[in-house]
């Protein structure tokens, strides 16, 4: 992957944006091909795929991701330069966090036992919601928040940002 920032830990969030934008181009293509009908068979081989790197990267972007920027980074961003733009994005991480946890749940559940017809409708219900959230936050912070960070992180706190980083993904 081509590399857009100098500072490690800014890489290492924008290569999980990108991870997390083509599995959401993969999920709305699979929700736009099976319709929002009755549940479809779970052998069905592109949908299982789905569902698996559904969990992966849902889990990783919530449970790991969100609370990295939170933990780590909208502080220093409110620090450095104004709490606005954080404050906006905690409150979109809150919004799309349940939705994520939801779907995460219901694929999980379907991988094991397929879906209900209730189920398949609630899926690709939070799926068309959560696709419009999440592609939208991305955007915010891959065309503000980010770059701005390359400034705000000290060249030198970068080590131990990414090592943190490391260690509360591998945990
Ligand atoms: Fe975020
Ligand atoms: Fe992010």
């Amino acid at each position: 992957m081509m590399t857009a920032f100098s500072l490690r830990i800014v890489q290492t969030l924008h290569e999980d944006h990108m991870a997390t934008m083509a599995l959401l181009e993969r999920l709305e293509g699979t929700l736009r091909r099976l319709g929002s009908g009755p549940a479809p068979a779970t052998d069905d081989p592109d949908l299982s795929r789905v569902l698996t790197d559904a969990v992966a990267v849902l889990e990783e972007e919530i449970g790991h991701h969100y609370q990295f920027e939170e933990d780590h980074l909208f502080p220093r961003f409110a620090e450095a330069i104004d709490a606005g733009i954080p404050n906006m994005l905690r409150d979109e991480h809150s919004a799309i966090r349940p939705v994520a946890r939801r779907m995460a749940d219901l694929a999980r559940g379907a991988r094991a036992g397929g879906f209900s017809d209730a189920e398949w409708g609630e899926f690709v219900r939070l799926g068309g919601e959560l696709i419009e959230r999440e592609v939208f936050h991305i955007q915010k912070e891959e065309m503000g928040f980010l770059p701005a960070l390359e400034q705000v992180i000290d060249p030198d706190d970068d080590g131990d940002l990414s090592m943190a980083y490391a260690e509360l993904k591998g945990g």
